[in-house]
């Protein structure tokens, strides 16, 4: 049987900004496939090129040299980008900037369905919508007629996933979705993100900063550094027989008593 066509497949994949001296490499030769229904984590220190190769799968980066496919086809040719994002949906760091502070926020989760080729009937979108937001733990009644600037942070991001319940993409980015929220609301999303992969069995690229973390929900890590993925492997490997320096300065990085791997070693 042939191998099923991976999700993503990039070859040689590079992203620089600038020109002469003040180029920078923000993505450096990447070549990597993620299959489907796999989460993968990009992790890296700040600055690495996290969200810059998040934002080439989420086609709004476009790439300088080298290869980006989606299901086989370059992602630049794969026709309407209303179509692209309608398969692939990113959750990302800053939920107040993902939601515009003039509308109530029922009215942007009904703008969602705009996306769709055919806008369902009023009565199933409001009947989407309150599965949607119970699905994430939010009251329904409680959020009508509110605006954005009236929920705290991890409500708010709590808000995003929600859209992710009602859009239900084919592929979720996820760029740091916990970084707004304390431990407990982490925990939290973060299962509401694997009720999604199992609910909606999703490709999910995770995007962290924390190793720790990236090493709990997924199946594959990618180690970035300075833009070049410097390991890629499944977590138990990478972080119990590390090849690459940075990563073992990653795991460094994080306290003893928060490293899982080493109480199931
Ligand atoms: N639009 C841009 N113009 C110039 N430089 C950029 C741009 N976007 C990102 N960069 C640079 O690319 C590098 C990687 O950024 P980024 O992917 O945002 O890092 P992170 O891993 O923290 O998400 C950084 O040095 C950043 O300054
Ligand atoms: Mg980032």
């Amino acid at each position: 049987m042939p191998a099923e066509t991976p999700c993503f497949e990039a070859r040689n994949l590079t992203r620089a900004f600038g020109h002469g001296a003040r180029r920078k490499v923000a993505v450096s030769d990447a070549t990597f496939t993620i299959a489907e229904r796999e989460i993968v984590s990009l992790v890296g220190q700040s600055g690495c090129g996290k969200s810059v190769l998040a934002k080439l799968l989420l086609r709004l980066e476009k790439p300088s040299s080298g290869d980006l496919l989606y299901h086989g086809r370059p992602i630049a040719e794969s026709g309407d980008p209303r179509a692209y994002w309608r398969d692939v949906q990113a959750v990302f760091q800053d939920p107040y900037a993902a939601f515009n502070q003039f509308f109530t926020i029922r009215s942007q989760l009904k703008a969602c369905f705009r996306l769709f080729d055919r806008r369902p009937p009023e009565a199933e979108m409001e009947e989407r919508i309150d599965q949607a937001l119970l699905a994430v733990n939010l009251r329904p009644r409680e959020l009508d007629g509110k605006y954005p600037f009236e929920l705290s942070g991890g409500q708010m991001q709590r808000l995003l996933l929600a859209r992710i319940f009602i859009l239900r993409p084919r592929v979720l980015i996820a760029d740091e979705p916990t970084s707004m929220v304390d431990a407990c609301s982490r925990a939290g999303i973060l299962e509401y993100l694997m009720k999604l992969k199992e609910e909606l069995s999703m490709t999910i690229v995770f995007v962290t900063h924390d190793i720790g973390l990236a090493y709990y929900v997924s199946d594959r890590l990618f180690i970035l550094h300075e833009g070049q993925i410097v390991e890629q492997g499944a977590p138990d490997d990478v972080t119990q027989r590390p090849t690459s320096p940075f990563t073992r300065q990653l795991l460094d990085d994080i306290p003893s008593v928060h490293r899982p791997w080493v109480s199931r070693a």
